[in-house]
């Protein structure tokens, strides 16, 4: 096996999953509660994140916590009272769906104890990365999809060997809100990056291709963020580090097939829940009788 067959040999198995965040646009809610721990219909967001990681084959998944977060680990840890609880009751099904949670994936907690920016975060899982392509997922950017969205960035990491970050077109009036890419279409929903911007001022956004939570880096990227200095917010931007990483090894964008929802924002939280209902039968039907009747008295 030649050097390059071995580098193409190494899959995607881990990945990051940046929830250290104070989650302060969803207060009071979040006061004690975090905000990965919220809610779409009865499964908390971070779960539907996991389950994407684990369908896309990740065997180990990073989450990068802070303070208040114990609830994280209890949730993906066997419940043991609970499901003793359960089974005495005879409901053996719900508690096997709680015990399976717990089976879903190994979880290896790292703790942010400063909130100092994404790419601060995703450096902290270094040590437990080491010198493998990783996958990064961000908890707000919820990709319904059967092919998950961070399993179709790894194949394409796979067959050319190159970072690989999520795209999708955004109005002009919304670039100011993401880290936007712009470079050449290579067909095929991927784009030779050559130029990246973490939430350019308006007006001054170099195409209107955002930037979604979904990357797949390689290892170099951890010394390029030690050495990062703070960008946009006062906040160690993982985008300015991409930058940097576009132009000393390459980096490729992916529009990824799917749909998404901003789960981070009110609105884009509440339509998440009304998509993900009106796809379980037991909800679809009630909701939509419900959803009719709004629209046909509430007034705009
Ligand atoms: C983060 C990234 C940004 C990206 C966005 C996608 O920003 O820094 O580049 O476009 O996620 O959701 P945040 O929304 O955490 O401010």
């Amino acid at each position: 096996m030649s050097s390059t067959d071995t580098k193409a040999a190494k899959l995607i198995r881990k990945c990051v999953i940046p929830a250290a965040g104070l989650g302060t646009r969803f207060l009071p809610a979040t006061k004690a509660v975090p905000k990965e721990m919220l809610p779409i219909v009865d499964t908390p967001t971070l779960q539907y994140i996991v389950e994407e990681a684990v369908k896309a084959g990740m065997e180990d998944v990073v989450v990068i916590n802070g303070r208040g977060k114990g609830s994280i680990e209890d949730h993906f840890d066997i419940a043991f009272e609970l499901e003793t609880t359960m089974r005495a009751r005879g409901k053996t099904a719900d508690a096997d769906r709680m015990r399976a949670i717990a089976n879903l994936v190994r979880i290896i907690s790292v703790r942010q104890k400063e909130p100092l920016g994404l790419g601060h975060a995703v450096l902290c899982a270094k040590s437990v990365i080491g010198d493998e392509p990783f996958g990064v997922l961000l908890g707000d950017d919820m990709i319904d999809s059967e092919d998950p969205g961070i399993g179709q960035l790894a194949r394409i990491y796979q067959q050319h060997q190159k970072a690989v970050i999520a795209l999708m077109e955004v109005p002009e009036s919304e670039t100011h809100m993401y880290g936007i890419a712009a470079g050449k279409d290579l067909g095929n929903g991927v784009i030779q990056i050559d130029h990246v911007v973490e939430k350019p001022k308006k007006g001054t956004a170099p195409s209107n291709l955002a930037v979604i939570g979904r990357y797949v880096l390689p290892p170099s990227i951890f010394p390029i963020l030690e050495k990062q200095t703070t960008g946009v917010g006062g906040e160690i931007q993982l985008t300015d580090g991409l930058a940097t990483l576009q132009k000393t090894e390459g980096l490729l964008g992916y529009k990824f097939q799917g749909q998404r929802y901003d789960a981070g924002d009110k609105v884009g939280y509440l339509k998440a829940n009304i998509a993900y209902a009106l796809k379980r039968p037991d909800l679809r039907g009630g909701l939509l009788e419900y959803l009719r009747e709004v629209v046909k008295t509430e007034k705009p």
